[in-house]
C-alpha cells in the first residue's frame, strides 16, 4: 500500500502557497507540474539546481544528485526533479538565488 503525503508548496514571494495530498511516487517537480505549480527546471536529472527547492518540514530521499553535498541537504536544499518525498513536507520553492548566497556565505 502506498503512503499518502500531504506537500505543502510556499514561496511568498511569488505568491505561492498550495497544498496536494498525494500517494505517487514520483518526483516532487512532476507532482507540482500536476497541480499547476511550475517549477524551474532545465536537466530534469539532478545535474544543474535550477530546480532547487527548500524543505521546511518533512523528509525528502533523492534517486539521484550530482550538485549538492551533505550540508547542503542538512541545510533542507534538495533538487525537485530527482526528489521523493517520504513523509508530509513543506517546500519552499524557487530556491536556486538564495542556494547561490548560502553558497557564498552572504
Ligand atoms: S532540473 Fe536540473 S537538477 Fe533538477
Amino acid at each position: 500500500m502506498s503512503t499518502t503525503n500531504k506537500l505543502t508548496f510556499i514561496n511568498e514571494k511569488r505568491g505561492i502557497e498550495k497544498e496536494i495530498v498525494t500517494n505517487e511516487d514520483k518526483p516532487i517537480l512532476i507532482l507540482a507540474e500536476q497541480e499547476n505549480i511550475n517549477l524551474p527546471y532545465l536537466c530534469r536529472t539532478g545535474d544543474c539546481n535550477s530546480c532547487i527547492c527548500k524543505l521546511i518540514s518533512g523528509s525528502i530521499i533523492h534517486t539521484t544528485q550530482t550538485t549538492l553535498q551533505d550540508q547542503d541537504i542538512k541545510e533542507g536544499y534538495f533538487l525537485a526533479c530527482t526528489g521523493f518525498a517520504t513523509s508530509d513536507c513543506v517546500i519552499k520553492t524557487h530556491q536556486e538565488k538564495e542556494f547561490a548566497r548560502y553558497k557564498k556565505g552572504i
